[in-house]
């Protein structure tokens, strides 16, 4: 899809040639013009056929003097990101009905950045149609959106990271949407060639005998039921210079959890092909990085493989040895994203990080706590948490810190190995990232639990390709706080979380 970004006002619309133009009206709006947009307008709002309320919604069918087919007046309230995001959604159904291939959004005078950057994101991800596994393809109806603001000049760099994270987002959500059989490790390792090799950064996809020889135990173990061969992917976006420490990113790369012998229900199972979406996540994000090309370096981590049952697979009660050298005894086989990270949050030293951010569908229990809304989000470094969470909000795709005292890992104690892989029921969100703590000492560290906004159940039933707006927002603001490869200590053990102070 095509996106523009250019001068418009209500006169200059009435000329853009079009589908569909949508008009955003937000509250206090005044068109003073005697263009015949302006004057469809002020008509409309003072019958209160229109109102800038968000959500609702006035239509025209090609109205005297207007070059669009169809004219779409659509209320966005206060016109903040999150305003504009419902409306271009509210507006997408009639759209797709419309079969719009060339839409015109003109954003009222006085928008700001996040208008723009929802506006772009918005059409784009209301547009996105699957088709990848279906033999009668219909794909995206839209090809061309162009979004008018009063100055272009001024909103140029807010749109072009916006169609670059729109590029991304749909990235990820693509890769998350193809089923367990397409999308296998060895899948998730040709993109990623791919991709570099496309944009021209580097990629290193590693298998089986090269992760034993480095010595992750803990992740090779995972794989063993599996008939697909593990992949170790390492991607690395050098933009800025080589004494520059690295951001590094690691995204859990399942590409179907049965549970193995710990096998989970059948219901539901299928979604399952969803728990590579921390991978596909950090794949999408280096989509976005090698379009923007900014000035930091990033590494992208990403352990892959399947979770099955089987006579070769890891069992309840097996010792695992972890690339850090810590034994761990593995109680519950469907707790297998832990295992697979701990070793590739080890891997991460080696790059001397200035942080290093995982993203995992990691526990059932952090859906339970926060739902589709917000993911999980656990730091030991207070400046990297506000950070994600400043990035998160600006972004619309928001996560919320929750705590890591050391008491919640109590329960992952054992008589037999330095550390069990399950605790009790309690918390589980939280006794999971104290796990993975274990492994991260020696950098300044986050941990997202997207189980729940990786994806969608119900209708819209598909993958969201989150958190790579939030992902790339943080990245984009560590532009220029040039950092030199020595890290800092990471905070004290636990972090001083919010839930202590
Ligand atoms: N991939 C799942 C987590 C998950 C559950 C993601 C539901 C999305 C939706 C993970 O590997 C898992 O099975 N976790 C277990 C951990 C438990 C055994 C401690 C869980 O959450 O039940
Ligand atoms: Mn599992
Ligand atoms: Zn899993």
């Amino acid at each position: 899809m095509d996106f523009e970004l250019k001068t418009l006002d209500l006169a200059g619309a009435a000329a853009e040639k079009c589908d569909v133009l949508l008009v955003v009206v937000t509250e206090g709006f005044q068109a003073k013009g005697r263009d015949p947009v302006s004057r469809l307008v002020s008509a409309a709002l003072a019958a209160r056929d229109l109102e800038p309320k968000p959500g609702k919604m006035l239509h025209a069918y090609r109205p005297e003097g207007v070059a669009a087919t169809r004219v779409m007046f659509v209320g966005a309230g206060d016109g903040s990101g999150k305003r504009v995001h419902a409306a271009v959604q509210a507006a997408a159904g009639a759209l797709r009905s419309a079969a719009a291939k060339k839409l015109v959004i003109v954003l009222p005078a006085g928008s700001g950045d996040a208008a723009v950057r929802a506006a772009v994101c918005g059409t784009a991800e209301s547009s996105y149609v699957y088709v990848a596994t279906k033999s009668k393809p219909e794909g995206r109806e839209l090809k061309k959106v162009v979004i008018g603001v009063a100055d272009a000049a001024a909103h140029r760099q807010a749109f072009q990271r916006a169609r670059s994270a729109a590029v991304g987002i749909e990235f990820a959500r693509e890769l998350g949407n193809l089923p367990p059989n397409y999308a296998t490790p060895t899948r998730l390792g040709e993109e990623a060639q791919r991709l570099g090799k496309a944009h021209g950064f580097a990629v290193e996809v590693m298998g089986p005998k090269e992760v034993a020889r480095i010595g992750m135990g803990s992740f090779a173990s995972v794989a063993k039921g599996s008939a697909e061969p593990l992949r170790f992917i390492v991607m690395r976006y050098d933009g800025a210079g080589k004494g520059e420490a690295p951001v590094v990113l690691v995204g859990k790369g399942i590409t179907f959890d049965t549970g193995g012998i710990s096998i989970k229900p059948s219901a539901e199972m299928d979604e399952m092909k969803y728990d590579m979406g921390g991978a596909a996540s950090v794949l999408g994000t280096f989509r976005a990085l090698a379009e923007l090309k900014p000035k930091l370096n990033v590494v992208g981590l990403i352990p892959s493989c399947e979770n099955m049952p089987d006579g070769s697979a890891y069992k309840p009660g097996d010792i695992l040895t972890s690339l850090s050298g810590q034994t761990i005894e593995v109680l519950n086989t469907d707790a297998e994203g832990r295992l697979i990270l701990c070793d590739a949050l080890t891997y991460a030293e080696r790059f001397k990080p200035r942080a290093v951010i995982d993203i995992a569908t990691l526990t059932g229990a952090c859906v339970v706590a926060l739902g589709g809304v917000r993911s999980g989000m656990f730091a030991t470094d207070d400046d990297l948490a506000d950070q994600l969470l400043a990035a998160g909000d600006a972004a619309l795709d928001p996560c919320w810190r929750l705590p890591m005292d050391d008491e919640y890992a109590e329960g992952l104690k054992t008589n037999f190995a330095d550390v069990a892989n399950v605790a009790g029921r309690a918390a589980g969100a939280v006794v999971a990232a104290k796990f993975l703590h274990r492994f991260a000492q020696n950098y300044p560290w986050a941990h997202l639990d997207i189980a729940g906004t990786a994806w969608k159940g119900g209708a819209s039933k598909g993958s969201t390709g989150r958190p790579v707006g939030l992902l790339l927002e943080f990245l984009l603001a560590q532009e220029g706080r040039a950092v030199t490869a020595t890290p800092r200590k990471a905070a004290a053990k636990g972090g001083r979380s919010r839930a202590k102070a």
